[in-house]
């Protein structure tokens, strides 16, 4: 997909030992990928077709291949790169990394994170692959407060900015996403940008209804990623990015405990009342 060179590689070990394939039918690669700024990435991926499953959001695999959106994604951060410079970075959803790997040679240093452990493995292999010193990984799943505070304490000087690729297809997953980005942004602020296809147009709703609800500012939406070519499964693909104050998450705390101002005693007896 993404390849202009692809070398086949084996992994017959990695996809048992790792990835727990039991047929061993999943094929994998090592793509090379040129990328702007002289910059060629070798990724590990998956060659087999996979598909965003909107029935089954407790299991997630789609990262193991590399999305059209990512190469896009970071030919705009390459426009970005003065911003960008001496930052400290996070990627949310990395999927194969392409995009926090690629973020490394234009900032200070890269935290790389994903939900699914497998994902997770084949991240780590890529920054062994391209030999890369400034870029961590970590498992962590939207929502995980705990892992998210371990992040944080992991790099003192905080994130300036995160970033995500084609990471949100299910409306359930917006709440938990802003809640991460809030916790992550909380102390000092910091930009989140993100790269989307739209395939259901409530998903991208709600996530601008909460963000807003959290007093983050879009700055900019760029439907220039429009222009590529599309897949018969969504609509439109969008970049935007959001402003994100420090103080967020506790003020989206706040907002959630203002909403929830019935007793729940209170609530009973209104309840007993009906009946
Ligand atoms: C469609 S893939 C995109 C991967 C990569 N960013 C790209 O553009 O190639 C979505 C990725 O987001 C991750 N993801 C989805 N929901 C998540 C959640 N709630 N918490 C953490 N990661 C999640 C998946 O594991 C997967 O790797």
């Amino acid at each position: 997909m993404c390849s202009e060179s692809s070398t086949e590689w084996s992994v017959e070990g990695f996809i048992h030992d790792t990835l727990g394939d039991e047929k061993g039918d999943t094929r994998f690669e090592v793509a090379d990928i040129p990328l702007p700024g002289d910059v060629t990435l070798h990724l590990l991926h998956t060659t087999k077709g996979i598909q965003v499953d909107m029935e089954n959001m407790d299991h997630d695999n789609t990262g193991m291949k590399i999305w059209p959106v990512a190469r896009e994604f970071c030919e705009y951060l390459h426009t970005q790169r003065e911003r960008l410079s001496g930052r400290n970075i996070l990627e949310l959803g990395a999927g194969t990394g392409m995009c926090g790997l690629y973020t490394s040679h234009l900032c200070r240093r890269v935290m790389i994170t994903d939900g699914d452990d497998a994902v997770v493995s084949i991240v780590k292999k890529n920054v062994e692959l391209n030999g890369l010193k400034n870029v961590l990984v970590e498992k962590l799943w939207w929502g995980d407060h705990l892992s998210t505070e371990r992040l944080l304490r992991e790099n003192s000087e905080g994130y300036d900015v995160i970033i995500g690729s084609e990471i949100l297809y299910h409306e359930s997953h917006a709440p938990s996403l802003v809640q991460t980005v809030n916790q992550l942004l909380s102390s000092k602020g910091g930009l989140f940008i993100m790269a989307i296809a739209v395939r259901i147009r409530s998903v991208l709703n709600t996530l601008i209804q909460l963000t807003s609800n959290s007093g983050w500012k879009q700055i900019a939406t760029d439907y220039s990623l429009t222009n590529t070519p599309r897949s018969a499964n969504f609509s439109f693909r969008t970049l935007l990015v959001w402003e994100v104050p420090s103080g967020c998450d506790v003020r989206e705390k706040e907002r959630r405990e203002s909403e929830v101002k019935i007793d729940p005693e209170e609530q009973l007896e209104g309840d007993c009342k009906l009946s």
